[in-house]
């Protein structure tokens, strides 16, 4: 089986409708087909502001949500990423082997750093892509799920790999970029031209997976939709629409078309009313789940546990070979 490895910021009280449509649910789908590792990356949320009660509970949070998502600490090995040590000791190897240049022309670094001005922006957002580029090939990951935004860090991780081949012999295997289906990209539900955000102004068009069924009713029934009356999906003119399309479609087994045979000559509101029900439906249990985890403390930290030391035996394996194959030392004893 080829292996997957992604990761996710533990940087929100709750994961959102995007995170799940456009990335978690297809790590969900990938786990049985693939050797599946994943990741909740809380040291790459130490390069803006850290406040150290909601980082312990974020990751707690983020756990258990992708527990209650899908993923099965039996069929995929979910962990945390500090708990791993391995993930600094050869993001240094990748520092050391990426050029400066090559690190300044990430584009995410460049946007960030413009708006944060350049006392704000700290070494480590400088050097985030190459602790990715770490967290990535310590696993020997063949293929990384993540969206469109990340594929220029992806294509950094294959540059380095190759590198580290080239110069020290073949040790690193090179992973491909499996970028998600855009067609599952969620709109926010206010400005349906932007991408659902947790950074957006107002969290109105935002749907938390944590938040109460009532509250995501709320909110779908006061999206933004457009001039019209017809239920049709037309990105260009009608893109309000086609996101709540394209949401009812994703939670249900219907179609885009079914969904606006449905619908035809009924009006927006019988429509909104349909897709804040499935919203809540789908996701009541998920919420349920989650939050039966967050009070169980023991079983989230079993499964977190047993998680690192799955993660530990892979990445113990891949940093010996790379610290042997630049000639480092052994520490007597450890051979
Ligand atoms: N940078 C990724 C994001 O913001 C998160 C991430 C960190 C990641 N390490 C990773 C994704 C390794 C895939 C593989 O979405």
């Amino acid at each position: 089986m080829k292996r997957v490895l992604s990761g996710i910021q533990p940087t929100a009280d709750s994961f959102h409708l995007g995170n799940y449509l456009g990335a978690i649910k297809q790590w969900v789908a990938l786990q049985d087909t693939h050797d599946a590792f994943y990741c909740v990356v809380d040291l790459h949320s130490l390069t803006v502001d850290v406040d150290p009660k909601l980082m312990t509970e974020r990751t707690l949070k983020s756990v258990a949500q992708l527990i209650a998502l899908g993923l099965d600490p039996n069929r995929c090995t979910i962990f945390v990423q500090s708990h791993i040590h391995q993930h600094n000791q050869l993001a240094w190897i990748m520092e050391c082997l990426a050029g400066f240049g090559e690190a300044s022309r990430m584009t995410q670094f460049k946007d960030k750093s413009q708006k944060a001005g350049s006392d704000r922006t700290t070494v480590g957002l400088f050097t985030y892509p190459l602790l990715q580029a770490a967290d990535i090939m310590l696993y020997q990951a063949n293929l990384v799920p993540v969206g469109e935004d990340q594929r220029q860090h992806i294509e950094l991780t294959r540059d380095l790999g190759q590198r580290f081949n080239s110069r020290y012999g073949d040790t690193l295997v090179v992973p491909e970029p499996y970028i998600m289906k855009a067609g599952a990209k969620i709109n926010d539900l206010q400005d349906p031209t932007a991408k659902m955000s947790k950074s957006a102004a107002s969290q109105s068009g935002v749907i938390d997976i944590l938040d109460e069924p009532s509250i995501n009713i709320k909110k779908i029934k006061s999206a933004v939709t457009d001039t019209g009356r017809e239920v049709t999906f037309d990105e260009a003119e009608k893109p309000g629409i086609s996101n709540l399309i394209t949401i009812l479609s994703s939670l249900t087994s219907k179609s885009q078309s079914e969904i606006e045979k449905e619908f035809s000559g009924k009006g927006y509101g019988d429509f909104k009313g349909e897709v804040a029900q499935a919203v809540a439906d789908y996701f009541s249990p998920i919420r349920n789940r989650s939050l039966e985890l967050l009070t169980s403390k023991s079983e989230l930290a079993e499964i977190i546990k047993a998680g690192a030391k799955k993660a530990e035996v892979v990445a113990e394996a891949t940093l010996a070979k790379v610290y042997k194959n630049l000639g480092l030392l052994p520490r007597k004893g450890s051979e």
